[in-house]
């Protein structure tokens, strides 16, 4: 392929994460120092369905927006082309695959390639195009950092100290009351955010998708801190935590065209348990999207902005149906089936959670 005067599409899709812009902004910079033409397509894939929602990103579009949090081109997590939620006249909610309007609306802006920044449901779709013939290159964003291949994904570290500065925050209330506080952190399948938010900001206990947890031992963990005089604890839980005798806690049924459900409630429900318990003064607090909102930290800046640029060079290279990935000290590039094909929770056998053995915190096992 020429490297002439390419023209790139670039989509943000799934949760938004901090550091979005970043890559945008790396992108269209590094794209235009190559005498290319970026276009954004807003809403993930809707700019692809209607070109109408296609916006041609000049630099002067993305000066200073480093420094902002959310997507300057919008997101979504519903709209999946594979399968599209079509209403019909009846208000009647039916699954179509409409990708081959995609496919054509790339083909009719003479699109060169396409950059599919998101998680594993945007980047699962991104390697269905490619296998129908798109030059994709994927960014893994996600505050989840449950994507594989890559060390980790921009968007965690800010998520991580919004949750520890809530965490600093809540201590001192806990403690003067003399209470317990059962705070929910995002973490859908993996407890990164949990566990590393939750160190830092010296929780008692730690509830995370990866270690299925016995409310009765983290109940033994409040009574035994309650005895040894300190007469208030922090436990973190993940909102994907499973208890070992339940399943995930949700808060309803999948909506049509978002492909999970939404999770949510599960501190309500283990601090009630563990007031039962325990007889603590219980409260709890979900911190939800707050921990994806705001400017991102200098560490997802830099990643996202190593990210996009990387993905200019590897789009100059000719390096399709990949995805950018840190391994340091470099961003290699990987394939995107490698990257979609498993998720990459924390790893039991890891530093961080022997570190918290170590610490006495409780894991609920
Ligand atoms: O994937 C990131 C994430 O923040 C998950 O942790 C969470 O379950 C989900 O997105 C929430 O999505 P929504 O913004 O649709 O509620």
């Amino acid at each position: 392929m020429t490297t002439n005067n390419l023209r790139i599409v670039i989509s943000t899709g799934g949760g938004d994460a901090p550091g979005l812009n970043a890559v945008i902004r790396a992108v269209v910079l590094a794209a235009d120092k190559r005498g290319w033409h970026v276009f954004g397509s807003r809403n993930g894939y809707q700019g692809m369905l209607d070109t109408n929602q296609l916006v041609h990103l000049e630099p002067s579009a993305v000066y200073g927006i480093e420094e902002l949090g959310g997507t300057i081109i919008g997101t979504t997590n519903k709209g999946n082309p594979f399968e599209y939620p079509v209403t019909s006249m009846t208000g009647e909610v039916t699954i179509s695959d409409i990708s081959s309007r995609v496919m054509e609306n790339f083909n009719r802006m003479h699109f060169n390639a396409f950059i599919a920044v998101g998680g594993d449901g945007s980047l699962s779709i991104a390697h269905r195009f490619a296998g129908l013939g798109m030059p994709v290159i994927g960014v893994p964003k996600t505050i989840d950092n449950d994507l594989s291949g890559t060390v980790i994904t921009f968007g965690m570290d800010t998520a991580c100290v919004t949750a520890t500065e809530a965490l600093d925050k809540l201590k001192t209330t806990a403690k003067s009351h003399e209470r317990v506080f059962v705070v929910e952190l995002m973490g859908r399948y993996a407890g990164w955010i949990a566990l590393e938010s939750g160190l830092a900001g010296g929780a008692d206990a730690i509830l995370i998708p990866e270690i299925p947890y016995d409310i009765r031992k983290v109940a033994d963990k409040i009574l035994d801190i309650d005895v040894s005089g300190k007469k208030h604890a922090i436990v973190v839980v993940a909102e994907g935590a499973v208890p070992i005798d339940g399943g995930r806690t949700t808060k309803g049924e999948s909506e049509a065209g978002r492909q999970e459900v939404v999770l949510g409630g599960i501190a309500e429900r283990v601090a009630r348990q563990l007031k039962e318990l325990t007889g603590k003064d219980t409260r709890h607090l979900v911190l939800g999207h707050l921990q994806r909102g705001g400017s991102p930290t200098r560490f997802d800046r830099l990643l996202g902005t190593r990210f996009g640029a990387a993905a200019v060079r590897f789009i100059e290279q000719g390096k399709f149906d990949t995805m950018v990935a840190l391994d340091p000290p470099v961003v290699k590039s990987i394939p995107l089936a490698d990257a979609v094909s498993r998720m990459k929770g924390v790893p039991l056998d890891g530093d961080t959670i022997q570190t918290a053995r170590d610490l006495s915190v409780c894991l609920g096992d």
